[in-house]
């Protein structure tokens, strides 16, 4: 029996696990597109979630000097999927992100478990640069945009391309850039802003562009740390309208305090994980987490 196969726990993921070999070889099969041992044929950088899950992420354990900053952590994101992660502070959500993009990985911590994008990929094996890569894409709770470029220019340097960002600047009549800018500024609602320079943007109309400069990168998965902080209310709605139509283009993982930006983004039926600890403290609909005891205690009662 194979290590992966013993750490099996859910029965969707046992039938997927099914003779399933993990070896060093299995970062060499995700890249060179080699046949795995699940009988699939993959695409080099191709994510594999014909079984459900785009974030497989099983007895996680993440140690600063002896610290458990992240203790036996299990969570499943489902393809497609808008998940909320709430928490108080140091529950280990940042940490957590910094441990899905490689930041924080073996080798430079002490990390045990799995962390698998779709079912193959084992992101703990993988350099930061290589994750990138494979299309998942972090904001940080500050804006990243280069103030001295206009919000166009932004965008452009943004777009994923052979031919690198200073080919996008030079080269403004490329027709699929130019679809691919207009769709962008539109969704992120900066289209009469486009030729502004972004550090003369609001807070608000940063943190959008940013999100648009990830999405030039068309990302399988984002992962989006506090967002809504520092934003006004008509900003947050805003933010969270973006979020809402990016469904069903991508996956996408929310860290947040703010509770009506939550709300807006779980709805009645979303899964929300309340994460205290480093582990997950509950599961489930808002509604379901703000009334468990242990929630209670733990964080919204604080
Ligand atoms: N590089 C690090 N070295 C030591 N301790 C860290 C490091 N990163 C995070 N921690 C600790 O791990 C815990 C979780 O932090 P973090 O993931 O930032 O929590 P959150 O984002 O939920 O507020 C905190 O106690 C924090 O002090
Ligand atoms: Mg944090």
């Amino acid at each position: 029996m194979s290590p992966l196969i013993q750490f099996k726990k859910r029965p969707h993921v046992d039938r997927w696990l099914d003779g399933f070999v993990p070896s060093e070889g299995l970062e060499n099969d995700a890249r060179t597109g080699d046949m795995t041992g699940l009988g699939h044929i993959l695409q080099p950088n191709t994510i594999d979630t014909t079984h459900g899950d785009i974030l497989y992420i099983e007895g996680l354990t993440v140690r600063f000097d002896g610290f458990r900053a992240i203790n036996q952590l299990n969570l499943y994101i489902r393809a497609g999927e808008l998940r909320c992660v709430i928490g108080p502070n140091g529950a280990g959500k940042t940490t957590l992100m910094d441990v899905i993009t490689g930041k924080t990985g073996p080798r430079n911590a002490s990390v045990e478990g799995r962390v698998f994008l779709g079912q193959t990929i084992d992101l703990l094996s993988l350099r930061e640069s290589q994750i990138a890569q494979l299309g998942i894409g972090r904001k940080f709770q500050k804006p990243t945009v280069f103030e001295a470029f206009s919000v166009w220019q932004n965008l452009a340097m943004a777009q994923k391309g052979e031919r690198g960002w200073m080919y996008s600047l030079r080269h403004r009549s490329d027709q699929a850039l130019e679809t691919s800018l207009d769709e962008t500024l539109a969704r992120i609602k900066l289209l009469p802003q486009a030729h502004q320079l972004a550090g003369s943007l609001s807070h608000g109309q940063k943190q959008r562009l940013e999100i648009g400069m990830l999405l030039m990168q068309k990302p399988e998965l984002l992962l989006l740390d506090e967002p809504a902080a520092g934003m006004t209310d008509e900003e947050t709605v805003e933010l969270a309208e973006l979020l809402n139509s990016l469904r069903g283009t991508c996956s996408m993982m929310v860290v947040e305090h703010d509770m009506t930006f939550v709300e807006a983004l779980a709805g009645e039926s979303g899964t929300v994980t309340v994460l205290a600890e480093g582990a997950v403290l509950a599961e489930g609909t808002l509604a379901k987490v703000k009334s468990d005891p242990a929630v209670i205690e733990s964080y919204l009662g604080r």
